[in-house]
């Protein structure tokens, strides 16, 4: 009746179940959200017709910029506040490696980011390929550093560094001259550039952020990523040593992804929303079989079957294609798998 003020719909937390998203392909394509994501973020912050709020989080094999920076970005992207504490790239991981290696190779991205990245997650003594052609031009014939590469790398007798191991961070921008310099290490004498070792067995380890062949951009069809760069080098050092060459790949599918998920996953949970059980069920939305979903379905065996993978379409798996790896469900966007999901709890 007239004068009687609407009853505000209370919205409560759910303890029960949770969201873990994948970012490209199901919430972003070449920077631009991709239309239901917004509402689907809305969905998972009460505006849905249980008023009932789902904590989440993002898990994604793309990188090459800080977690906070990704952030500030992913934020402006989806029209909503999204933390670090509530976020995961390829390189994240690898932050545990920092105390390993003392001097390392790290490729992969714009300019200096993945250096400052690096440093960052504590490595003492971060060499990107830049310093390596500012040193010795006539390592790279066809690649000369543009003035601005020129002064921010770091120049020094590489013949004195003993380069420990390499670290693919982000996509490469410059295939041909990054993998020569990654050949010039795998094919030294334990690390010491312009030497040449007799067994082609003495070389750093290469790890890479992630092994993704193809993701989902803005063009139509899907681009070639890192985990093409890793066969391309593969194929290269048995080609050229004839050895077989033995990478580590970081990222999804790997089960280590996933447990580094749970926990992050756990202490959000804890610290944004009070809650201290673990939830019976975590959704993950992806669109790519290989990774997204067969880690999801790979780590759910071991996680007590709480993990509950749900396929796209808007990225890289095309309708008429059979999946590789097989959800437990698949549907058109991420607001029909946020939908899906909250429906299936009530
Ligand atoms: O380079 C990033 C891409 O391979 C995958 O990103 O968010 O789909 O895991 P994402
Ligand atoms: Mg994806």
């Amino acid at each position: 009746s007239p004068g009687t003020p609407p009853t505000p719909v209370e919205v409560t937390t759910t303890d029960k179940y949770a969201f873990a998203f994948d970012i490209d392909g199901v919430l972003i394509r070449g920077g631009r959200p991709i239309p239901e994501a917004i509402q689907a973020m809305k969905a998972l912050n009460g505006d849905n017709e249980y008023g009932v709020k789902v904590p989440y989080i993002f898990v994604t094999n793309g990188g090459g910029k800080s977690e906070a920076e990704r952030c500030v970005q992913l934020s402006k992207q989806l029209e909503m506040e999204v933390s670090p504490g509530q976020f995961i790239c390829g390189h994240t991981p690898m932050r545990e490696m920092a105390e390993k290696y003392d001097t390392v190779l790290v490729v992969g991205g714009e300019g200096e980011k993945c250096r400052i990245v690096a440093e960052g997650y504590g490595f003492k003594d971060v060499v990107t390929p830049g310093d390596i052609i500012k040193d010795n031009a006539d390592t790279t014939p066809f690649r000369r550093l543009t003035p601005e590469e020129h002064r921010n790398s770091r120049a020094r007798n590489f013949a004195k560094v003993k380069i420990d191991a390499i670290f693919v961070f982000a996509d490469s921008r410059d295939w041909a001259s990054d993998q020569q310099i990654i050949l010039d290490l795998l094919m030294s004498k334990g690390g010491y550039l312009g030497t040449r070792s007799e067994t082609f067995e003495e070389g750093p380890p290469v790890f890479f952020s992630h092994n993704d062949v193809v993701w989902s951009a803005s063009h139509d069809l899907t681009r070639i990523g890192m985990g093409a760069l890793r066969v391309s080098l593969e194929a290269m050092f048995k080609a050229v040593t004839g050895k077989e060459l033995q990478t580590t790949a970081f990222g999804k599918p790997q089960i280590g992804t996933f447990e580094f998920a749970t926990r992050l996953l756990q202490e959000w949970r804890k610290d944004t929303h009070g809650i201290d059980s673990p939830p019976d069920t975590v959704y993950f939305v992806g669109d790519t079989p290989e990774s997204d979903i067969r880690g999801t379905n790979e780590y759910n065996k071991h996680a007590d079957n709480t993990w509950y993978s749900i396929l796209v379409r808007t990225g890289v798996f095309q309708e008429g294609t059979k999946p590789r790896f097989t959800p437990k469900a698949t549907v058109n966007t991420v607001l029909d798998a946020v939908n899906h999901g909250i429906e299936r709890e009530y």
